[in-house]
């Protein structure tokens, strides 16, 4: 997903513009290492070139990294055989799925080798009675969906970046997206994976059944460690029927009051169809219509604009309902304007305007993401307070996100990146969310960008236990360092290497 930046913009080294994160002590990369990790994956490692730039940067092109080795491996044994060699050598590692961690999680911090799953990308098996689907960490959100549609089924969540994404790094970010109001998160579609750990041992946790008991439950650790714990290779997914009877709304909404009104009547009314619940702001519409040159679809303009879609088995029944809801909410004087669309190639053109948003905003300019979870009643209310703080700074701050989960996505576009505002902005936001008992982290991670602050969400106890679970796993730290866990405990992982030296 090549994305253009309107601003000229030369991502500096992320470990320039963080010179207090000191490289770990771990092996430096020679000619013998390249030779025989290269060798595992015969005619498929990058030593120079584009390839091995783009790897090296973030699609958010903030963060960049030196690695001097991309290696691209097409079977798990293969992932084993590079781990169990990098772990021998104390050479560190990060896996790379799309690249389209929005928190720096899927780029190196310094020169840590590349382990790209693209090419691992087979789909293994598909159970057309119980929706198990089971495939390799490489294959794209998009040719998943392409498949199950051939099926009569789809994938139980859907983002953004589906052409580029992909399930492995979907999984190991716990990735939200648009439909956890019906789907739930990916906690709840799992079925099992298999993992590569850092001795290059193979975890194998595939099952296509739903139910197993025995004791702990550890595909569940490896969601949301972005690669910190073993490198996903496999994924066994429990896939919902396509729904035959599809619908959506499309509506602009005069006040975040009104919005609460509507979510809550989308529940009693809607309840067991509803499938996305999406909000967003005047300005993230007028980056749309700016950078993706898609016109307001509705005659007005409004303070919020909303999507709320139907998923459902009987098209009649839920074509009565949506009509109903959306007469109400006219007559309740609850929405400025709004339509209903039933068409697939016309609802697919307006979900783009959802799904392009983090695009439009882009091609604004340098886009620092806030990915938090929020009390639905104060969603919006962290802008406002927001803007307020940064007046007379004044950069663009938009907020857009799935309420139903009270995930809003508040972003502060600049024309460079500007480390004072960075500063002002999370000295206000991450306290604010504290005090509220949210998260920093509704569904990006914590990638590099905020590992430090994983204090604001989690207790000392949670994060001494989380020390633990790394250090059983990882215990040399060579798994996507300087990422999720906070940067007090590299130099314990350096310690650790330097005794085992
Ligand atoms: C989205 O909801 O569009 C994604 O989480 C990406 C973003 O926050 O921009
Ligand atoms: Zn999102």
């Amino acid at each position: 997903m090549a994305e253009e930046l309107s601003t000229k913009w030369e991502t500096p080294l992320t470990s320039e513009q963080n010179p207090h994160i000191k490289r770990g002590r771990y092996s430096h990369l020679t000619q013998t290492d390249k030779d025989v990790l290269s060798r595992i994956v015969e005619g498929r490692a990058c030593t120079s070139g584009k390839e091995l730039a783009d790897a090296n940067i973030d699609w958010l092109r903030i963060y960049r990294g030196t690695s001097p080795l991309l290696l691209k491996p097409k079977s798990t044994w293969e992932v084993s055989k590079i781990l169990g060699y990098c772990h021998n050598r104390n050479l560190a590692v990060v896996p790379q799925g799309g690249n389209t961690s929005l928190a720096g999680g899927s780029v190196p911090m310094f020169d840590e080798v590349i382990i790209s799953l693209k090419l691992m990308d087979k789909i293994i098996s598909f159970n057309n009675l119980s929706g198990a689907l089971v495939c390799e960490a490489g294959c794209t959100l998009q040719s998943l969906m392409d498949f199950l549609d051939a099926e009569g089924y789809t994938m139980p969540y859907r983002i953004g970046p589906k052409d580029t994404c992909q399930i492995g790094g979907n999984m190991s970010t716990n990735c939200g997206g648009m439909h956890v109001v019906r789907y739930g998160s990916r906690h709840a579609a799992i079925l099992g994976l298999e993992v590569v750990l850092a001795d290059g041992s193979i975890l194998d946790l595939v099952t296509t059944m739903k139910k197993d008991n025995t004791g702990y439950h550890l595909k569940h650790l490896f969601l949301g460690a972005e690669g910190t714990l073993g490198i996903i290779t496999k994924v066994s997914l429990e896939c919902p029927v396509k729904s035959p009877s599809q619908h959506m709304l499309f509506i602009g909404v005069p006040s975040f009051q009104d919005v609460l009104k509507i979510f809550k009547k989308a529940k009693y009314d809607l309840g067991e169809i509803l499938s996305a619940f999406e909000v967003f702001d005047e300005t993230v519409m007028k980056l749309i219509n700016k950078n993706l040159k898609l016109p307001n679809p509705l005659s007005g303009e409004s303070p919020y604009y909303m999507i709320i879609a139907t998923a459902g088995s009987n098209r009649r029944h839920d074509d009565e309902k949506m009509n109903a809801f959306l007469s109400q909410l006219e007559k309740e004087g609850a929405i400025q304007n709004g339509f209903k669309e039933s068409r697939a190639e016309a609802m697919k053109h307006l979900w783009s305007y959802r799904e392009r948003i983090a695009v439009a905003l882009k091609r604004e300019g340098i886009c620092y993401k806030y990915d938090i979870t929020l009390p639905h009643e104060k969603f919006f209310d962290v802008i406002t307070e927001l803007r307020g703080v940064l007046h007379p700074n004044s950069p663009c701050v938009v907020g857009y996100g799935h309420l139903a989960e009270g995930d809003i996505h508040l972003n502060v576009i600049m024309p460079q990146l500007d480390k004072e505002i960075q500063e002002k902005v999370e000295g206000f936001l991450y306290p604010w969310i504290q005090n509220l008992r949210g998260s920093i982290s509704s569904e990006h991670g914590l990638g590099i960008q905020r590992r430090d602050e994983i204090v604001y969400s989690k207790s000392p106890k949670g994060v001494e236990v989380m020390r633990k679970v790394k250090l059983t796993f990882d215990p040399k730290g060579i798994l996507n360092p300087y990422k999720v866990l906070p940067s007090w405990m590299d130099s314990e992982l350096t310690q650790r290497n330097l005794s085992k030296l």
